[in-house]
């Protein structure tokens, strides 16, 4: 989180502009909170030019139950849906469809490879409900840099990992989801963003608050809404905003991953990147030592320098610097720093 969204909050949090209340303590149907779903909506569409088609949604659950409710209401037992799988989290999501009955079409994969790139090559298959694809792979550390053409579908994104953190082009998307924890503001919050066409092909007998037209019907009102996080939501997006939209937000991530990944290749007997260098990942950079004795050592080194969370995810080993939209340049520089000292006695 950007310190100075925290400090807003930490200042409105007794008392939200006057009202005399928390906006934790507010009816989320009252005026005060109103203003803020509507200001926050509005700011996202505009923020990520969203096209008027679509609906923004604020659930909750996580991708996680995003996995699930996508097969729910777009596909179902005897339908085919196709999955590309780049690691874990598209992995995760293929196993919901399948426990569904969905016949599972893999248009690609980079499992054979140790997930260390993003297939170049998508097979195409008429009559898919839709085709899910995971925008950054989170543990291992690769990114489309341009999204597939689906063909006759439409592409439904997981872009948990690099939501807001740079412009999206919508052109073949039918829905993008994203929990907000990581580039856009506390747990809690799921932003789903769905082509209004999509609610024709929702099945009746799927439970109320299970169906995505439930919250397009309601402004994600049926029930209570996480009101404390969309107004965090709103004021990150604010924050983007006085960084240059996702246009400036870009060019920063682009700027603080160059330092790090130039560290890793200024030093190749020290370090071996995991991503192939056309995938690479500019919100988690995944890397080993090429000798691996010496990662206890590097770790301390790192902690003294207060660059703490480096310990890659157990399926990688090694190390994942995780430089979300709110890591600020100057920590990114230090990594870079330490890496290319550690590199060069190596
Ligand atoms: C790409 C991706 N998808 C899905 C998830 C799961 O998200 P949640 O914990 O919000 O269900 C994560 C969590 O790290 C992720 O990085």
């Amino acid at each position: 989180m950007p310190a100075s969204v925290l400090e807003i909050v930490r200042d409105e949090l007794l008392d939200y502009q006057g009202s005399g209340m928390s906006i934790m303590e507010m009816s989320h149907r009252g005026k005060v909170f109103d203003a803020v779903y509507k200001e926050s909506i509005d700011r996202l569409r505009k923020l990520a030019s969203i096209p008027e088609k679509f609906d923004i949604l604020y659930m909750t659950g996580g991708a996680s139950t995003q996995f699930a409710l996508i097969p729910l209401n777009f596909s179902g037992k005897g339908r085919t849906a196709g999955y590309v799988n780049t690691g874990t989290w598209s992995e995760k999501a293929v196993e919901q469809a399948k426990l569904q009955g969905v016949d599972v079409f893999m248009a690609a994969s980079s499992q054979s490879e140790k997930h260390n790139h993003i297939p170049a090559v998508i097979e195409k298959k008429a009559g898919l409900d839709y085709l899910h694809i995971t925008s950054n792979n989170t543990i291992y550390g690769t990114q489309y840099h341009t999204l597939p053409d689906p063909g006759d579908t439409k592409l439904v994104i997981d872009m948990s990992s690099d939501f807001l953190s740079r412009p999206i082009d919508w052109k073949h998307i039918g829905m993008a989801y994203a929990g907000t924890q990581k580039n856009a503001g506390p747990s809690g919050l799921t932003v789903v963003v769905i082509d209004r066409e999509y609610y024709s092909r929702e099945k009746s007998d799927t439970p109320t608050m299970f169906r995505y037209s439930t919250y397009g019907k309601n402004e994600s009102m049926y029930n209570t809404p996480p009101t404390f996080q969309i107004y965090v939501f709103n004021l990150i997006m604010k924050w983007i905003e006085s960084t240059g939209g996702l246009t400036g937000m870009d060019k920063v991530n682009q700027e603080k991953a160059k330092y790090i990944y130039d560290a890793i290749d200024a030093s190749p007997n020290a370090y071996i990147g995991h991503s192939k260098k056309e995938s690479r990942s500019l919100m988690n950079i995944t890397f080993n030592l090429t000798d691996k004795s010496k990662e206890d050592e590097f770790q301390k080194g790192a902690q003294n320098l207060k660059l703490s969370g480096l310990k890659g995810h157990r399926s990688v080993g090694g190390f994942r610097a995780s430089v979300y939209n709110a890591m600020p340049v100057e920590g990114c520089k230090i990594l870079a720093q330490y890496m290319n000292e550690f590199g060069e006695a190596i």
